[in-house]
């Protein structure tokens, strides 16, 4: 089975900084790293790192063609990653000494991309495929109809979160994954409480309580509890934690045991400094010692 990713492709600008900065502030970084980023470059690397065959349909600039060679370094099918006239997106990533962040971010080529380009990535896919998109790239609602027509599943991470995007696809969807301010806030704008919603599985993350899985067809609620670490840099665990968890459930995982790597491998994240390059693999889960 495979799992089509439509996501983001970022440049990530990591500034270590002793603080957040506030409004109006001017504030020196006591680091800078670059690498590979982006909510979608992300999501696919963790899974592929976990063991499933992914193909990500995405769009870069010439600027971004080492992105691209990472990503296929990382084991992700990059053939449907098109280039366009704009440069490759980017983030800029202030982390402070807490692991907390603020990213701001320029979309650039992820929103230049076509439905033709789109239409060829899903050529091949079949009704045993997943297909998996969020909110940073353009023409989520178009392409999650195209695979939704061609009978796959579709799960979206909504992120970052946007009530309007989310109504959008909302109807489409097989799987939704969001933490819980953003169900509240889903919650208020749609008028209904998350496990009302027409979907079948939902992921609401809990940060150091762990997560909640709902499943309307049965009306049941499970609780996955979160694993202590301590923080240096939360940016892309969300991510990690959608990549394993839509390649755990892609190898036929039951969703608790899908749910309890993916929860491995978001805590093994934090600990680490950076984004889709210091993803963990399957050996690092293994070796992993977390309470
Ligand atoms: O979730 C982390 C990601 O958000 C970063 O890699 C950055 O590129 C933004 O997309």
């Amino acid at each position: 089975m495979t799992l089509y990713n439509l996501g983001s492709i970022n440049i990530d600008l990591v500034y270590r900084v002793p603080h957040l900065p506030g409004p109006g502030e001017t504030l020196a970084a006591l680091s800078l790293s670059k690498g590979l980023g982006g909510k979608g470059a992300n999501m696919s690397v963790a899974a592929a790192r976990a063991a499933a065959r992914v193909v990500h349909i995405g769009a870069v600039g010439e600027d971004g063609r080492w992105t691209v060679e990472r990503l296929t370094e990382y084991g992700v099918d990059t053939r449907f990653i098109a280039y366009a006239a704009e440069p490759t997106g980017h983030a800029v990533i202030a982390v402070d000494d807490a692991g907390e962040n603020s990213i701001l971010l320029h979309p650039g080529a992820n929103h230049a991309l076509s439905e033709t380009e789109i239409a060829r990535a899903l050529e091949a896919a079949t009704p045993d495929d997943v297909f998996l998109f969020q909110n940073e790239t353009s023409l989520q609602r178009e392409a999650a109809q195209k695979a939704s027509a061609l009978g796959l599943r579709i799960a979206y991470a909504a992120a970052p979160f946007d009530a309007g995007a989310v109504r959008a696809v909302l109807p489409l969807l097989d799987l939704l994954i969001l933490n819980e301010v953003e169900a509240a806030q889903l919650a208020e704008a749609t008028g209904q409480s998350v496990d009302t919603l027409p979907v079948r599985d939902i992921v609401v993350t809990l940060g150091a309580r762990g997560c909640r899985w709902i499943n309307t067809d049965a009306g049941q609620q499970h609780d996955i509890p979160a694993i202590k670490v301590t923080p240096v840099d939360t940016t892309g665990a969300g991510d990690t934690f959608t990549g394993y968890l839509l390649a755990g459930l892609d190898r036929g995982m039951p969703m608790e045991q899908a749910l309890r790597m993916a929860t491995k491998a978001g805590a093994i994240m934090v600990t680490r400094q950076g984004t889709a390059d210091v993803i963990p693999d399957l050996k690092d889960l293994q070796d992993f010692d977390g309470l």
